[in-house]
This record gives structure tokens, C-alpha cells and sequence, in this order.
């Protein structure tokens, strides 16, 4: 009786070995050649959070410094401008006035694509210079009815603090100067991120 005990104990033991090793790891780790499941906290992923916040948008496009450039002449010239395309490096402040504080700058370029109406595609990485965010980017890509109050714009991703971040922007023009063509746009930042 004595011996019987401790032969079906290792028994149960290298049952259990076989079912963690067959049945439970390739499930926790999977291993598809070069690409590896990993767990995510060990990344510092813990629990997603909701940012919001509020940044004012400048494309100056006039006097001896301008941050929007234009970069093409389209071979036809359409009523909306079609194919019109700025290449920006847009100061973002906290208020509305150029001289508050500097947050970041939105790098990138907007392009006039519909012939229809004025509609542009926005395609600009916001690359944060405040506080924590220094060096933190998201990356908006979206299209942009530049007359309507609200224009909607998704966060397709994120560098830095905001890596994995998806979201959207709502952009809402704050001031549009006809004579040169300076415009601040309010800028309104849903982030899921990390
Ligand atoms: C379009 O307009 C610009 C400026 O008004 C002009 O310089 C250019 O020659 C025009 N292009 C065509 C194809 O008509
Ligand atoms: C942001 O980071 C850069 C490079 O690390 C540094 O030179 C700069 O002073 C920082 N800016 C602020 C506002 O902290």
C-alpha cells in the first residue's frame, strides 16, 4: 500500500506536466515562428485610459515665416482647388492666441481633394514638446470640410506615452483671416491610450 501511493501521486504529476505542456502553453504562448504572443503588462500596458484635451491649431500662411507652404501647382485649376497641397509645421498652443503657451507642432500636410466641394485630406503627426508628452506623437489622418463648424478627424495611432492610441479630433475653426489667409482652428483631442 505504501508504494502504491507515491507511484500514482508522480502518476497524477506527469499527467498534469503533459497537459500544461500540450494543452495550456501553446494556448498563453503562442509561437508562430517570428511572431511571439506577449503579455502586455510586462510592457507596461496596463489599463487603457480616455485623454482629452484641447489645443489650438495655427496655419500661417502669411508674412516673412510661414508654417503652411504650398507645394504644388496643379495642372488645372478647379473651384475648390483641387490638388492644392501645404506642407505644415503648425504651432499648437493651449488658448487661442499664438503667443500662449507652445504644446507642440502639427507636422504633416493637408491636400485639397474633392472637386465637388472644398474638402481637404489632413495627414499630420502632433508631436507633443509639454511636460511628460515631450516627444509623445499621435497621428491624425481624416478628411476635412474646412466650412463646416465641426469637422471629425480619427487618431489612427501614437508614439511615446501614446503608443496604440486611437481616437478622434473635432476641429472647429476658431479665426480665418480672409485677407491673408491665416487661420486658428480649436482642436478638440479624444485619445484611448495607455
Ligand atoms: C492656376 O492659377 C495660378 C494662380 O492663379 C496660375 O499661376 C497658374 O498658371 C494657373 N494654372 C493653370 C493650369 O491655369
Ligand atoms: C523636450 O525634449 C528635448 C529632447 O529630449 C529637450 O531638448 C527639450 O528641452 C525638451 N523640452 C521641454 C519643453 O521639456
Amino acid at each position: 500500500m505504501a508504494k502504491v501511493l507515491p507511484t500514482s501521486s508522480s502518476l497524477f504529476i506527469i499527467t498534469i506536466s503533459f497537459l500544461i505542456f500540450f494543452v495550456i502553453l501553446p494556448v498563453t504562448g503562442e509561437n508562430n515562428g517570428f511572431i511571439k504572443t506577449v503579455d502586455r503588462k510586462t510592457f507596461g500596458f496596463k489599463k487603457e485610459k480616455l485623454s482629452h484635451f484641447c489645443i489650438y491649431w495655427h496655419d500661417i500662411v502669411s508674412g516673412r515665416s510661414p508654417t503652411s507652404v504650398s507645394v504644388t501647382q496643379p495642372s488645372i485649376n478647379s473651384s475648390t482647388g483641387f490638388g492644392v497641397m501645404n506642407m505644415i509645421d503648425n504651432p499648437l498652443t493651449e488658448g487661442p492666441e499664438l503667443s500662449s503657451k507652445l504644446v507642440g507642432r502639427a507636422q504633416g500636410f493637408y491636400a485639397s481633394a474633392s472637386q465637388q466641394e472644398i474638402g481637404l485630406i489632413m495627414a499630420m503627426n502632433f508631436a507633443f514638446i509639454e511636460g511628460k508628452y515631450n516627444g509623445s506623437t499621435i497621428t491624425v489622418l481624416g478628411r476635412n470640410s474646412v466650412f463646416n463648424k465641426v469637422r471629425e478627424m480619427p487618431v489612427i495611432g501614437g508614439s511615446g506615452l501614446f503608443r496604440f492610441a486611437r481616437g478622434y479630433v473635432q476641429a472647429r475653426t476658431h479665426t480665418f483671416d480672409i485677407n491673408t489667409g491665416d487661420a486658428t482652428v480649436k482642436y478638440d483631442c479624444y485619445v484611448m491610450h495607455y
